[in-house]
């Protein structure tokens, strides 16, 4: 079968990739579709460590191939939204609730593929950008039949990672306001998190012009073009200014006074995450979503929160809960409360996924799916 592997240094197609049979709680899918997320391109450019070779992407979906004997909670046929959180269910984590905080379903790494014979490591838990993949049985989250999977396939990590940001990291509520820094597959959803929420004010950022669009459609009421030499902080005071009487700054009131309740990082710089303390106002909270290299480091003036009782989070995979958020937003999709059509902006067969890759790099694209298999 085909698969992109990389392989330490370049990522490629191989045709002599295999996957191994599902053990007792595990299945094999049947890929249909999966989107290219940032990390995917993060592993092959050294960002994220990983072991190699190793089969991509982590955010998919398609149909059941097979299952392991232990395994009733699909069946051959199903169809099936893939995520990356293999749980054990068991753990403190788990049974609170905080699945994304078990610790066993950090990396997940494991050899199920063989490339050219010798053994191929996973990505994630998931290898989704090949034609077979094994993975956990609660990574599956039945759909109905008739959802596009090539759509619902951005589910498992670009939405619910995006929209979990908001409803699972944040209070943010009605009137509230926020900015997003990077609105790619990620930010566009957090846009779209914190519109449901009804946010007054929601400033969108990103350093490609291309993307104020994209962004509008997902619902955001502002734009700021960033890049070097803009003081994202003042611009974002210039949109949310301080409104009170004590006001001795432009646009500032005492202790940075003025600004938004919500920042989330979506690109993964340092530098951007300690923009978004900055921008804050009081109370306010900064969320770091976005993945930097492991050794990466911010500065926090630590006055920002002693005085003025500012946050900093961070977000893995939206903290979601699976079994409950996948059908959740499927739900919300076919209500038309949630989009997911307006996501997808191209579909590529897999082989082209270095076109996909490119469009994603030239601001072309919300996400690129890459089409796998037929329905
Ligand atoms: N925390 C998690 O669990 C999690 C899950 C998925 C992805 N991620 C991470 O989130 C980040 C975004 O992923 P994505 O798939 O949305 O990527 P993407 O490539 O689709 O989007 C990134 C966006 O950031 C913009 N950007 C780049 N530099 C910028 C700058 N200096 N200022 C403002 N905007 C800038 C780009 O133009 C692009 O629109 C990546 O770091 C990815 O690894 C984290
Ligand atoms: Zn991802
Ligand atoms: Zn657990």
């Amino acid at each position: 079968m085909i698969g992109l592997v990389f392989d330490g240094e370049r990522a490629a197609i191989r045709d002599d990739l295999e996957v191994r049979a599902p053990g007792p709680t595990e299945v094999r899918v049947r890929m249909v579709a999966a989107g290219l997320c940032h990390s995917d391109i993060s592993v092959i450019n050294g960002t994220i460590p990983w072991n190699y070779p190793c089969v991509l992407g982590h955010e998919g979906a398609g149909i059941v191939d097979a299952v392991g004997e232990a395994v009733a909670s699909v069946a051959p046929g199903d169809h099936v939204v893939l995520h990356t959180l293999a749980f054990c269910g068991l753990c403190e984590h788990c049974v609170t609730g905080q699945p994304a905080r078990c610790r066993r379903s950090m990396g997940n790494a494991s050899q199920p593929f063989t490339v050219g014979g010798e053994p191929c490591w996973n990505f994630a838990g998931a290898s989704f950008f090949s034609e077979y993949t094994v993975v956990q049985a609660n990574q599956c989250v039945k759909v109905d039949d008739d959802i596009d999977l090539s759509v619902a396939c951005l589910i498992g990590c670009g939405v619910l990672t995006g929209i979990g940001s908001v409803w699972n990291r944040t209070n943010l509520g009605l009137g509230d306001t926020c900015a997003v820094i990077g609105v790619g597959g990620v930010g566009l959803n957090v846009i779209q998190g914190a519109r449901a929420k009804g946010a007054s004010r929601i400033i969108a950022v990103d350093t490609l012009p291309e993307k104020e669009e994209f962004a509008r459609r997902l619902g955001a009421t502002d734009f700021i073009l960033g890049g070097p030499g803009v003081d994202l902080p003042a611009e974002v005071r210039r949109l949310v200014p301080f409104a009170g009487p004590t006001s001795n700054l432009e646009n500032s009131g005492p202790f940075s006074a003025g600004g938004v309740d919500y920042a989330f990082e979506c690109v993964g710089h340092p530098k951007l995450l300690e923009a978004a303390l900055e921008m804050l106002d009081w109370g306010g909270t900064a969320v770091a979503v976005g993945v930097p290299a492991p050794t990466e480091t911010v500065e926090v003036r630590v006055g920002l929160l002693t005085h003025v009782e500012r946050t900093l989070t961070g977000s893995r995979a939206g903290s979601h809960r699976p079994q409950r958020d996948i059908p959740l937003i499927v739900g919300l999709y076919k209500q038309g409360l949630i989009e997911l059509d307006a996501l997808v902006s191209e579909r590529y067969p897999l082989v082209e996924w270095e076109r996909a890759a490119d469009d994603l790099h030239h601001g072309k694209l919300a996400r690129g799916v890459l089409q796998i298999s037929e329905q």
